[in-house]
C-alpha cells in the first residue's frame, strides 16, 4: 500500500453550490489560485449544468477561462447531460464527472432522471469525454442513505457500480451525499465495489453532517481507498438533500491523515491560512476545527 492519500479540493464546487454566499467569478479564480499555492493538483473547478438548477456554478465556462494552468494540476468538473459534457470540453477541463443517484426520488430531485436514465446519460457523457481526451469519474451518490427514501441497500448501491463499470471509468467514487454513514458501513461498500469494478480506482466523498466524515475516511483507508474528495473549511452540500450541510473540511482531512503517516503533498498551515480568506470572502464563519486549532501544537 502506498503512504499517499490524494486529496481531491471540492470547494469551487460542491462547496460553493450551496454556500448562501454568492462569489463572484474573481473570487472563486483567487479561492482556486489560492488552493493551488497549497499544494492541490485536483480541483473540482465548477460544475456545467443548468443554471436555473444550480445558480451559483453558471459562471463555470468564465471560471475554467480565467483559472491558471500550470503543469500537474488537473481540473474536473461536473457534467451531467450532453450540453454539460460538450461546455467542459469546450472549456478545457482535464476530468470530466458525473453523477447516478441510487434512489430514484433523489434523483428526479437532483437530475430530473430515473436511475437508468441516468446511467445512460453517464454512458453517452463518458463517450463524448474520452473521444475529446478527457478523464472521466464516476460518482454513485446517497449511498449510505437517501433523504428521501431513508436506508439505500448495498445491493441496490453495488448493482449501479456492476452497471458503471462498463464504462471504465477512470475512477469511481461512492457519496456518502447526506453525511449519515458509519465506518463499518463504508467499509463493506467500498470493498463490495472494488469486487463489482476491479482494477478502478477508488475516491470517498463524505459530507460530515453528522460528525462521521473523518471516520469513515480512516476507515476507507483501510479498505485501500487512496482518493478523498474534501472542501476547504468544510463548506457546501447539495441543493437538492434536504439539510445536506457540510462537506468534510480539507484541513482536518489532512492534518488526520498526516498523522497517520500519509503525504498529501498539501501544506496544513496554507490550507488553515486559506480557510480563514475563504471565511471573510464568504462572510461567515466555517465548520472546520483544525482551522480553529490549529496543526500539531509546537513545543514550548
Ligand atoms: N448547461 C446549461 N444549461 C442547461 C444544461 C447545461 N448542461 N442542461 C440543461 N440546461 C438548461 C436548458 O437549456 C433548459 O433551459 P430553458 O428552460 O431556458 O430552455 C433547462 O436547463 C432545462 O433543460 P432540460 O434539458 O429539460 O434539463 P432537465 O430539466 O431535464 O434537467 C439537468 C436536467 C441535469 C440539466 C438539471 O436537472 C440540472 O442541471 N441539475 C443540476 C444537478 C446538480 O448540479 N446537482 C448538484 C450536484 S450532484
Ligand atoms: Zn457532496
Amino acid at each position: 500500500m502506498s503512504k499517499n492519500v490524494q486529496i481531491v479540493e471540492v470547494a469551487p464546487r460542491d462547496g460553493l453550490q450551496a454556500d448562501p454566499a454568492d462569489l463572484s467569478t474573481p473570487q472563486k479564480v483567487e479561492l482556486i489560485e489560492r488552493l493551488i499555492a497549497a499544494g492541490h493538483t485536483r480541483i473540482e473547478a465548477t460544475s456545467f449544468v443548468s443554471p436555473k438548477a444550480v445558480p451559483k456554478m453558471a459562471d463555470g465556462d468564465e471560471v475554467m477561462g480565467r483559472v491558471p494552468r500550470p503543469g500537474g494540476v488537473s481540473y474536473s468538473a461536473l457534467a451531467l447531460n450532453q450540453r454539460g459534457v460538450e461546455r467542459a470540453i469546450n472549456a478545457g477541463v482535464d476530468e470530466v464527472c458525473g453523477v447516478v443517484v441510487a434512489t430514484e426520488t433523489f434523483s428526479q430531485a437532483n437530475q430530473r432522471a430515473t436511475v437508468a436514465e441516468s446511467i445512460q446519460r453517464w454512458r453517452d457523457i463518458s463517450a463524448a469525454a474520452r473521444e475529446a481526451g478527457i478523464k472521466t469519474a464516476i460518482t454513485v451518490s446517497a449511498v449510505c442513505g437517501c433523504p428521501y427514501e431513508g436506508r439505500v441497500d448495498a445491493a441496490r448501491v453495488l448493482d449501479i457500480v456492476s452497471q458503471l463499470a462498463e464504462t471504465q471509468p477512470d475512477e469511481l467514487a461512492l457519496a456518502d451525499t447526506i453525511g449519515v454513514g458509519v465506518p463499518n458501513q463504508v467499509a463493506a461498500l467500498f470493498a463490495g465495489a472494488a469486487e463489482r469494478a476491479p482494477g478502478v480506482a477508488q475516491r470517498g466523498h463524505f459530507h460530515n453532517t453528522r460528525n462521521t466524515a473523518l471516520a469513515n475516511i480512516a476507515a476507507a483507508i483501510d479498505t485501500g481507498v487512496r482518493v478523498f474528495d474534501t472542501s476547504l473549511g468544510g463548506v457546501g452540500g447539495c441543493p437538492f438533500a434536504p439539510k445536506a450541510t457540510g462537506n468534510v473540511a480539507t484541513e482536518d482531512a489532512v492534518y488526520l491523515v498526516h498523522e497517520m503517516g500519509y503525504d498529501t503533498g498539501l501544506d496544513l498551515d496554507t490550507l488553515i491560512e486559506t480557510s480563514r480568506w475563504l471565511e471573510t470572502q464568504l462572510g461567515h464563519g466555517v465548520p472546520s476545527l483544525v482551522a480553529r486549532a490549529g496543526g500539531f501544537p509546537q513545543p514550548r
